[in-house]
């Protein structure tokens, strides 16, 4: 049986105005890419801050608001850290500032000022690649190779934090030095996430590069 014709036309209303709040949103979406896109002018909303980045001093200005991804992503042009959820729950945008890994996604680019950031282009390259990298190869560590920066990022800093005695929720003894077992990659893992599900392959690669290292 056909609705009643009040039905039919206040689902007409209802489907257009969605559809002029769908192309208004998207317009303020795209205002908002093309602002982030463009570097920023000195103003009291803005920071000028230089961050050594894979070695090398980059001096930028932007919005005080500006996450340390979006700075290098949009800034500076290095699109090899990935913006995943831009929630803090996927990793995908890992990096290490002064050696230690982070969230870029959870942290403001003006907290870095003279503060040393590697990102996945500073870690080797096509032709030199770091022994991290090497192993992803090897054992197949992605599929889509979305999430495969910050699991590098992560797998480097995961065996860096083991050897360093840092103890995870899984970590037995506390006293005793810290073996890198399957468990304790997993634990320390789990802030990465991949969608594809190359998880077995990355642990083996994670392990390679430990056993390689001991
Ligand atoms: S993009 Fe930062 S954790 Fe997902
Ligand atoms: S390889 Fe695709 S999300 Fe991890």
């Amino acid at each position: 049986m056909s609705p009643p014709i009040e039905f039919r036309l206040r689902r007409r209303v209802f489907l257009t105005g969605t559809a002029v709040a769908a192309v208004s949103t998207g317009l303020r979406a795209g205002a908002g890419a093309a602002q982030s896109a463009t570097p920023a002018m000195p103003g009291a909303d803005t920071s000028t801050v230089t961050l050594m980045v894979n070695g090398e001093a980059r001096e930028i200005t932007v919005d005080n608001r500006t996450t340390l991804l979006d700075a290098l992503r949009e800034t500076l042009q290095l699109t090899g850290t990935k913006k995943g959820c831009d929630h803090g729950q996927c990793g995908a945008c890992t990096c290490t500032v002064n050696g230690t890994r982070v969230n870029s996604c959870l942290s403001l680019a003006v907290m870095h000022d003279g503060d040393e950031v590697e990102t996945i282009e500073g870690i080797g390259t096509p032709d030199r690649m770091d022994p991290m990298q090497a192993a992803f190869v090897e054992h197949d560590g992605f599929q889509c190779g979305y999430c495969t920066p910050g699991q590098i990022q992560s797998g480097r800093a995961v065996i860096d934090e083991i050897r360093a005695g840092i103890p995870s929720h899984v970590t037995g003894d506390l006293t005793a030095e810290i073996a890198i077992t399957d468990a304790e990659i997993r634990e320390r893992m789990s802030g990465n996430i991949c969608r594809c599900g190359a998880y077995a392959n990355i642990l083996a690669a994670i392990t390679q590069v430990a056993e390689d290292q001991a």
